[in-house]
């Protein structure tokens, strides 16, 4: 049985995966032209390549209206107070998520209600969220994570019955559709990151899909510090400066040149690991949903069930992946656990007149806890666009790591000591 390079072996994989964000002299002509053309700011909103970076959005991913802003937080936030949700609402948001989607809600004024996520596909439980419907429910999160979308059927049949607001998550699924409608595109509000990890990049940078011209009247407004947007000019709201620069709207327009055929290869370099992957033992593939009918793979996601890997969790699999040279995560944290998430550490508002929704300590959201302290593996976006020997690498890595978990697993103690030291 071969060794592994933790313990010295030679890597499964040792030469690096492509580096993210891609870039070549359209990037630099784009941002040379914007620098030299002396329109660098989103003032006046919005500028010519914001404006242009909207339309080629909406005309890929679909919806009605785009707003774009600085980052896919801000979006969610735009979005909730558009949505007239604020001080003492109630937002319900998945356990399983990066802090932003319940920072969001905070930041409006409104209260994050933390439930839990399907352990099929990671993604909030529509049975969960219907269980936290009060009187005070005013909106829902879906976060569509990883590879994976959220069950949006189910969750916009209980947004009807209970006339709440849906606001998408869509940080990591620019390009993905549910039943041919984009991500974005179903519930009221579709909010997507165009952060330096995300599959649409310039860096920092957000883009608000919304379904109702008044909202995005009203949200438009709201990112550019309250000034009206609507064609009377009568729709002023208190506001603040969340406007995209031309320049990071100039590398976006080169980006979704891009995007079509970088959704293409990650699909089918996306379905062939589903294949290779459902063969490696102590490997729970996550389920694929026949009305997530197109993927994009922000990351790709599975669970280890550490039984059959010499009782290893995540995070030592992922130490080992490392070395073999697979870039991988061993995923976010449950939100009541997560570090960059202690509303107490600050003076915020919302915990301070709230409390009893931030008690931690008491929350038992089992499946999100599962997924963060067990068995969830992030693996990096990079090795699809290596093609077929990326994802064999990849593959490889685990067989290898798990044949020699089980067949001994004593040195899963070592790593373990070794990581605690
Ligand atoms: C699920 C999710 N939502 C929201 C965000 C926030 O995006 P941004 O970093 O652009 O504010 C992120 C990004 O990191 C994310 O992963």
């Amino acid at each position: 049985m071969p060794e592994l390079a933790i313990f010295g072996g030679v890597k499964t994989r040792p030469v690096p995966y492509p580096v993210w964000p891609v870039h070549d002299e359209r990037d630099i002509e784009a941002v040379t032209a914007v620098v030299k053309s002396g329109r660098w700011g989103g003032y006046p909103y919005p500028g010519p390549q914001t404006a242009k970076f909207i339309e080629q959005f909406v005309a890929l991913q679909g919806g009605n209206y785009g707003v774009a802003v600085t980052n896919g937080t801000v979006t969610m936030e735009v979005a909730l107070r558009a949505a007239g949700i604020g001080w003492g609402d109630e937002v319900i948001v998945p356990a399983y998520t990066f802090q932003a989607t319940a920072a969001a809600p905070m930041a409006a004024g409104a209260i994050p209600v933390i439930v839990d996520v399907d352990p099929e596909t990671y993604c909030i439980d529509p049975h969960a969220i219907e269980a936290a419907i009060t009187p005070r429910t005013k909106a829902i999160i879906p976060v569509h994570l990883g590879a994976h979308m959220a069950d949006m059927d189910a969750i916009m049949d209980i947004a009807q019955r209970h006339n709440l607001i849906v606001i998408e998550d869509c940080a990591h699924a620019h390009g993905s559709k549910w039943r041919g409608m984009g991500a974005g595109t179903i519930g009221d509000f579709g909010s997507f990151s165009m952060q330096s990890s995300k599959i649409m990049t310039s860096g920092e940078g957000g883009l608000l899909l919304v379904k109702s011209q008044e909202m995005a009247y009203r949200a438009m407004s709201i990112m550019d510090c309250g000034r009206p947007h609507d064609p009377e000019g009568a729709m002023y709201t208190m506001g603040a400066n969340y406007r995209m620069s031309e320049l990071h709207a100039a590398l976006l327009n080169v980006a979704i040149e891009r995007f079509p055929a970088q959704v293409r290869q990650r699909e089918d370099m996306g379905n062939y690991m589903d294949e290779a992957m459902s063969e490696v033992q102590g490997v729970r593939m996550l389920k694929r949903d026949e009305r997530h009918t197109t993927r994009s793979f922000y990351r790709y996601i599975f669970a280890i069930d550490p039984d059959r890997f010499g009782g290893a969790t995540h995070d030592i699999i992922c130490a080992a992946l490392h070395y073999e040279g697979i870039p991988c995560w061993q995923g976010y944290d449950a939100m009541h656990r997560y570090d960059l998430f202690q509303p107490q550490l600050s003076n915020l508002p919302v915990p301070g007149a709230f409390p009893q929704y931030f008690e931690f300590d008491k929350m038992r959201l089992p499946e999100a806890e599962r997924a963060c302290l067990r068995e969830a593996v992030w693996l990096d976006e990079s090795v699809f666009r290596d093609g077929y020997q990326g994802v064999d690498d990849a593959v490889a890595a685990v067989k290898k790591i798990q044949a020699r978990f089980a067949a001994d697993p004593s040195v899963v103690e070592k790593i373990r000591e070794a990581m605690e030291q």
